[in-house]
Order: C-alpha cells, then sequence, then structure tokens
C-alpha cells in the first residue's frame, strides 16, 4: 500500500494554489443529472471521491466527458436502476444520488452512503424531508427504495442544518410542483455554490446562504456552464501550514471571507498574515499564544478544520483546548499525533480536547484514521524533526487535490512511496 514520507523541518515559500471545493464538486456532478441536456462543470479538482462519483454516473449510463478539471454531463440516456452497495458506500456524497434521482424520475434504489467514521453520520433529515415532499420511503438493511407518485412542495424545518440535508431537499424539490421552504437551512458557501448551478440551469431558489430557502418548482431545467468555488477547507488547511512553516507562503485562489473564523483565530494565535482579495500571503511566527477553538456550523470555525487546527496548536505556547460540536468522532488523529510527542488529553464524552505546547514534534510512521485527520498528521509531520511515514493515505487524496506536488512546489520534502 501506497504511503506518504515526509522529511520535516523544511521552510516553504512561493505560492500554492487552491483548487476547487469538494464538498461543491461532490454536490455539483450529481445536480447535474437533474439537467435535461448537458452541463459543464469547471475547476473540478483532481481528488478520488469524484473518480467514485464518475463511476455511478457510467453505472447509470450518463455520458460523462472528463479533462484538465473541466467535466461534461449529459444524462439524456440515463437509466434509473440500482446504485449498488458497494458505489454507494464509497463515499458519504454518493447520497445526492437519493435527492437527484427522486427529482428527476420520482423513485431511487441506493444504499446508505459510506465516508470517514467520524460520528454516527445519520441521514434521518434528508429523509424527513423527502417524506414531507410526498415520498414513501422502505428500507432494510441499509438499502433504500425512495418514491413517490408525485413531488409536491412543502415547508420542511430541519431540526439541525444539516448541509447534506439541505442539499439532498433542494435537489428533490427543484421540479418539484409548487414552492418549498427550507427553514434552518445549513449556509455554507457549497449550498450556495449549488444553488446558483441550479438556476443558472433554470431553476427558482432564493434565499440560498440564509437559514430560509425557498424553491419553486420547475418543469425543466437547460444547459449551463458552472465554475466550482475555491476549496475553504483545503485553503485552510495551508493557511495552518503556513502559519508553521511559511516564509512569504501565498495561498492564492482562496476566499478569505469563507475562512474568517479560521483566520480570526489564527490571529488572535498571533499569526502574521496579509489578506487580499483572493489570496493570503502567511509567515511563520516564532512564538505563538494558545487559544480555544470550538466548531460550529458555518460561518463558525469549521469541523473539518478541528484536527489540522490541532497540530497547530501543539506549537503554542500553554494549553489550548478544541471542542468538536458537529461530529461525535473527530479526535482520532489524538492518537497519533501523540506518537509525534504531542502532549493532548480528550474528556470522557469525547468532545474536548486540550493540547499543551509548544512540543518539539519528532518523525514517527503513523496511520491516518479519516481524511482532515490524515491531514492533520501530514502537517506535524511537515514540522516534525526527522523523517516520518503515513500509512492509510487513501483517505487524503479522497479529498486533497495534488497535495504532494502542490507542497513539494514550495519546498516540502515529500513523496508517495
Ligand atoms: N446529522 C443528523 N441527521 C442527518 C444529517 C446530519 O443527525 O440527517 C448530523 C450528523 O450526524 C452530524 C451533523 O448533523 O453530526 C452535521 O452533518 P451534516 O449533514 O451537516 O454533514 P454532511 O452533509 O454529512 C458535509 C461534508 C462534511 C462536513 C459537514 C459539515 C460532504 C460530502 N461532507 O457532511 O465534510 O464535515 O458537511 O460541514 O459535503 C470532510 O470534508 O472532511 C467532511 C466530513
Amino acid at each position: 500500500m501506497p504511503k506518504i514520507k515526509i522529511e520535516g523541518g523544511h521552510k516553504l515559500t512561493g505560492t500554492v494554489t487552491v483548487s476547487g471545493a469538494k464538498n461543491s464538486v461532490v454536490a455539483l456532478i450529481p445536480a447535474a443529472i437533474l439537467c435535461d441536456e448537458t452541463v459543464t462543470i469547471s475547476n473540478v479538482p483532481n481528488i478520488t471521491d469524484v473518480d467514485d462519483l464518475e463511476n455511478i454516473l457510467v453505472h447509470l449510463n450518463a455520458k460523462i466527458n472528463r479533462e484538465d478539471g473541466k467535466v461534461e454531463i449529459n444524462s439524456s440516456d440515463i437509466v434509473n436502476k440500482e446504485i449498488t452497495e458497494s458505489l454507494s458506500k464509497k463515499l458519504r456524497a454518493s447520497y445526492y444520488f437519493m435527492g437527484a434521482l427522486l427529482g428527476k424520475f420520482n423513485k431511487v434504489d441506493m444504499y446508505f452512503p459510506g465516508g470517514c467514521a467520524i460520528g454516527a453520520r445519520p441521514i434521518n433529515l434528508h429523509l424527513k424531508g423527502f417524506e414531507l415532499l410526498g415520498a414513501k420511503i422502505t428500507e432494510e438493511d441499509n438499502h433504500f427504495i425512495i418514491e413517490a407518485d408525485k413531488l409536491k412542495g412543502n415547508n420542511i424545518y430541519l431540526d439541525f442544518p444539516s448541509v447534506g440535508a439541505t442539499i439532498n431537499i433542494m435537489l428533490a424539490a427543484v421540479k418539484a410542483k409548487g414552492k418549498t421552504i427550507i427553514d434552518n437551512a445549513a449556509q455554507e458557501p457549497e449550498i450556495v455554490n449549488i444553488a446558483t448551478f441550479l438556476n443558472n440551469m433554470g431553476a427558482k431558489i432564493k434565499g440560498a446562504g440564509t437559514s430560509t430557502i425557498t424553491i419553486t418548482g420547475v418543469k425543466y431545467l437547460h444547459s449551463c456552464f458552472h465554475e466550482v468555488i475555491p476549496d475553504r477547507i483545503e485553503a485552510g488547511t495551508y493557511l495552518i501550514i503556513g502559519a508553521l512553516l511559511g516564509h512569504n507562503l501565498k495561498i492564492d485562489n482562496m476566499i478569505p471571507n469563507h475562512l474568517e473564523a479560521l483566520i480570526a483565530k489564527l490571529t488572535e494565535a498571533g499569526v502574521g498574515m496579509e489578506i487580499g482579495l483572493d489570496n493570503v500571503i502567511i509567515n511563520e511566527v516564532k512564538d505563538y499564544k494558545s487559544i480555544e477553538v470550538k466548531t460550529l456550523v458555518y460561518p463558525g470555525f469549521p469541523t473539518d478544520l478541528q484536527q489540522v487546527m490541532t497540530t497547530f496548536l501543539t506549537q503554542c505556547k500553554g494549553k489550548s483546548t478544541v471542542e468538536e460540536t458537529i461530529y461525535e468522532n473527530r479526535f482520532q488523529n489524538i492518537k497519533e499525533l501523540k506518537k509525534m510527542g504531542a502532549k493532548a488529553n480528550i474528556r470522557k464524552d469525547n468532545r474536548k480536547a486540550t493540547i499543551k505546547g509548544k512540543t518539539e514534534l519528532h518523525s514517527a510512521d503513523v496511520i491516518a484514521t479519516d481524511l482532515r485527520g490524515g491531514a492533520s498528521l501530514l502537517v506535524a509531520a511537515l514540522v516534525a524533526e526527522g523523517t516520518s511515514t503515513i500509512d492509510n493515505i487513501a483517505y487524503i487524496l479522497r479529498g486533497y487535490d495534488r497535495i504532494v506536488e502542490k507542497l513539494t512546489q514550495v519546498g516540502a520534502k515529500i513523496e508517495i512511496i
């Protein structure tokens, strides 16, 4: 099995260009099948989650042409058959085919999605939304058949502003009869990106980016060209790397506004940054102050940066804390970080960790436990003295576009072995 090998301690200089957002493109691709003509999506990152979605499209007989970060999808000849368990389980975002196929054919037949084991991750809110639109759900052993005679708009209140449920309900509702109102909707930038895509095809969605989204059903969705927004989690990961090792490191093609919470926390710790319109230039500083971090839904501190932030906190002087409010099991990386010398304790309820710094991290052979946990180890290995290896790197490659090449270009000693 391939591993990532990293010789730590090298300063990083130059420019890292941020790719298209994983959590946007993984919804845009399933959303594309709602279109009655051909759609083109650009700024598509080269990550394995996109490969897995492509396999589902091919399985459904959609035509897909993918090259140089551009994907063309035509679903005219799509066949609405069961998405097998192995295809469904490959990734979390396979669940967007529930909303998209239900919206297009009034029926979907697939299995519970996969994804990183960072918590229970139920889909009850997605299903509740589909039911309120008129669908009937039959579930047996993680196999779902969701079907409706006709989808009809309704008022849907989400008990929690779930990203996946908000997008899935939008997908099912765009062609439903009448008006759907989602209250307590998620407000992440990815939601806005998906709504813009659907509106570019002729959908009528208002309020994306706020807690109330209104969707008025339409009959036909036409061809369009759409660009994936920059990946705020990838950008945030490189910002944290820059805070630890940057010498005028420029993180380019990002939207600083999407990372206000991270930028505020790094500033509080004493990080030096020059914030431009679509870039940030960042420099390592010698001594950082300890800080308290708490994950929240957008625009709060993103859970997807919590684990990488934990690595940063090992380099802050004093006692820092990280509280995870979104997932029940997102501290698995800490056990591995400890192999590199991190001093951290996790509270019994697994919701809060205390990190003592500053620690001189040393090299170790570690295992990625999940996507962002893997990234946190990679960042630790870049900082640590000596040569480390990271196993289970499929997790990292699922969500970070050409990470080895991008880091090599700015001076890191990193390779896949
Ligand atoms: N939840 C429920 N019921 C539901 C849906 C969610 O209880 O029906 C709970 C979840 O268990 C979790 C919380 O609500 O505790 C948040 O879940 P949400 O639905 O918002 O997350 P998601 O759609 O499953 C997406 C991203 C995640 C990211 C979250 C939060 C994709 C494919 N995944 O997941 O990305 O952490 O939103 O921003 O878009 C990652 O990139 O590493 C990643 C895990």
